[in-house]
């Protein structure tokens, strides 16, 4: 979604503004623009579109400010509140021209703010909720900037990340955040704010989060924090543990499949030192509950949205089945709004790549707020999920770009997968099942390589669907969950409406729509339940839906039934997911290439939902 950068140094502002934006591309964006503040003015450049166009103007731009400014901010808005167009885009001005600033989040009582703020003759120039703070910040000013911001902030309602400038005091930045995360990078001689960390990577490992009702003040002697009443608070400096080398494409031809060929060294990373062999466990120290508490647990609920959701669902069913403890899986949104019974022994699990999405967060808050035992599974650390959970475990999979995850996925039922041993080792499971199931976690990475190893087979079956209008996804048990992921995949970067169903539930209606161009993607490798997936996949070919069959290795009777067959490593069904969804990835990749579309940036797609 949004993205902010904000640069106070002694480097030119602007090149840095735009490189910054560049890496925020990922999240999803429609419009974006930069603002400078010198000798006593402020310039914008702002344009609807891509980065590329803006770096254009920027480079020819004859502002002073945009040439020599070693202060700004910048943005790349995913448009909410009205059309993406220039006007709506950031950074937004006062009308007096003296206040500059840049906005994520939703201002939910905007209109009643802009209608005060009409009655003083102030009137907004574009449909954004945005606009109206930075006109109700110049409106307070008094003389001093934070003073302004703070006084602002306590008359809005909503979530927020924002950095404002003015040229009345053009060596001050002010960031502040509720509900939408700022991180300040502290570099030598210079700060830089960004709403994710990949866009101050380049330039510092040192970072501070703001927590919410956090603001910074960022002035040439360094960096000041203080609540909205000004008293000061301390935030804890963190190192940022990823390689700027991470978050950059290399020799790939997207982010994408190069998160895809990751995987292996991802899953290495997740599971690395987490397992303990000889006592048939995992050791996960984020998780600091004692064999006593775990023993404790009753239910665990998972909450999380879209591929998050799927990895949960892996977990609901290893949860069950190894522990023999209740599981439910819940998508966050939901979770928050229908009053949930929660318990005490109940353990939530709140599992987001980002650690931002809105409707997991505010499960987490709910949960909490209920008293139920709350844990996090998180790639970005220092994200609000992870820091909000207070304990869980994190994938440690790099920087997630592609818009489509991927590799935060095979992380996240890794991550699931250890956790349900080690939850079943306080319960039911022998030691020496612990430690087969280890053993085969510890293979997963070699698994993924080997259908790694199938990407030009796979892409000649994907070659062969591109044109199609509709596909379907079936599964079964742990297969399932790879279905509904499967599809996603495939109709988020191709476009091709794709749904995932339960095998058994084809028939109970979605098998109507079934033609001789429509691809039913059967999920047949050997888990229970296979010979009635199988079942399920001859009514596909008898109603002359093309079958693309995923078979386990050495399962080629099936294999010799249908004409398309994805063949993936032969696994525990707890393991299959892991292989099955990297073939599926892969698929959905080469389907999407060969359309042409945008595979990084999928159309109103944002990588990190920051609102409800
Ligand atoms: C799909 C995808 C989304 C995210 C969802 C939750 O490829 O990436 O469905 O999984 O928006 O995001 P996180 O995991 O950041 O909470």
């Amino acid at each position: 979604m949004c993205g902010i950068v904000g640069y106070f140094g002694k480097r030119k502002a602007s090149d840095i503004l735009v490189d910054g934006l560049r890496r925020l591309e990922y999240r999803g964006y429609d419009s974006a623009g930069i603002a400078c503040v010198y000798d006593g003015s402020i310039d914008v450049v702002k344009n609807p579109g891509k980065i590329r166009a803006l770096r254009e103007r920027v480079q020819q731009s004859p502002l002073k400010s945009i040439k020599n400014a070693t202060v700004g901010i910048g943005h790349t808005r995913w448009a909410t509140h009205g059309q993406p167009n220039e006007v709506n885009a950031h950074p937004h001005q006062d009308v007096s021209g003296h206040f500059a600033m840049v906005h994520n989040g939703i201002i939910e009582n905007y209109k009643a703010i802009r209608s005060g703020l009409a009655k003083h003759g102030i009137e907004c120039v574009s449909e954004t909720d945005s606009e109206v703070l930075v006109q109700l910040i110049a409106f307070c000013y008094k003389g001093n900037l934070e003073e302004a911001v703070s006084e602002a902030l306590k008359q809005v309602k909503g979530t927020y990340g924002i950095v404002v400038m003015s040229d009345h005091e053009p060596d001050k930045l002010v960031a502040a955040r509720c509900g939408s995360p700022i991180v300040l990078g502290l570099g030598r001689n210079e700060t830089l704010v960004a709403s994710d960390a990949s866009a101050i990577m380049p330039h510092t490992r040192d970072a501070v989060y703001l927590e919410d009702f956090d603001m910074a003040v960022i002035t040439a002697d360094g960096m000041e924090m203080f609540d909205l009443q000004r008293a000061p608070v301390n935030r804890e400096v963190m190192a940022m543990d990823w390689d700027a080398g991470a978050a950059e494409k290399g020799e790939y031809a997207h982010f994408m499949l190069k998160e895809i060929y990751e995987q292996p060294s991802a899953i290495r990373n997740a599971i690395r030192g987490r397992l303990d062999f000889e006592m048939g466990t995992a050791v996960l120290s984020g998780l600091d509950f004692s064999p006593r508490d775990a023993a404790m647990i009753n239910r665990v609920l998972v909450v999380g949205c879209g591929t998050s959701m799927h990895a949960g669902m892996v977990g609901e069913y290893a949860i069950e089945e190894m522990a023999g403890i209740l599981a439910e899986v819940e998508q966050a949104a939901e979770f928050r709004y229908r009053n949930p019974i929660i318990t005490p022994s109940d353990l939530v699990v709140a599992i987001s790549q980002s650690g931002e999405t809105a409707d997991t967060l505010a499960a987490v808050r709910e949960a909490k707020n209920k008293g139920a035992v709350v844990a996090g599974i998180c790639n970005v650390v220092g994200s609000t999920i992870a820091r909000e959970t207070g304990r869980g475990v994190y994938l440690h999979a790099g920087p997630e770009i592609g818009v489509a995850s991927t590799k935060a996925f095979t992380c996240q039922v890794s991550v699931m997968l250890m956790m349900a041993l080690k939850i079943a080792r306080t319960r039911r499971m022998p030691l020496n099942d612990g430690e087969v199931l280890g053993r085969w976690i510890e293979r997963m990475p070699e698994l993924v390589e080997k259908v790694l190893e199938q990407n030009d087979a796979i892409k000649a079956v994907a070659q062969k669907y591109a044109k199609c209008d509709n596909a379907f996804f079936i599964g079964r048990g742990y297969l399932f969950p790879v279905a509904l992921e499967g599809a996603l995949k495939l109709k988020e970067i191709s476009y091709i409406h794709a749904e995932g169903y339960h095998a058994a539930e084809l028939k109970h209606g979605p098998i109507a729509l079934l033609q001789k161009n429509t691809p039913v993607i059967a999920l047949l490798n050997d888990v229970p339940g296979k010979d009635k997936t199988l079942g399920n996949a001859e009514e596909c070919k008898a109603r002359n839906a093309p079958v693309i069959a995923v078979v386990s290795e050495g399962d080629e009777k099936i294999a010799d039934e249908f004409s398309d067959v994805i063949v993936v490593p032969d696994c525990p069904p707890c393991i299959t997911p892991v292989p099955t969804a990297v073939a599926l990835q892969l698929l959905a990749y080469h389907i999407a290439a060969a359309r042409g579309c945008e595979i990084d940036q999928p159309r109103n797609l944002a990588k990190s939902v920051t609102v409800e």
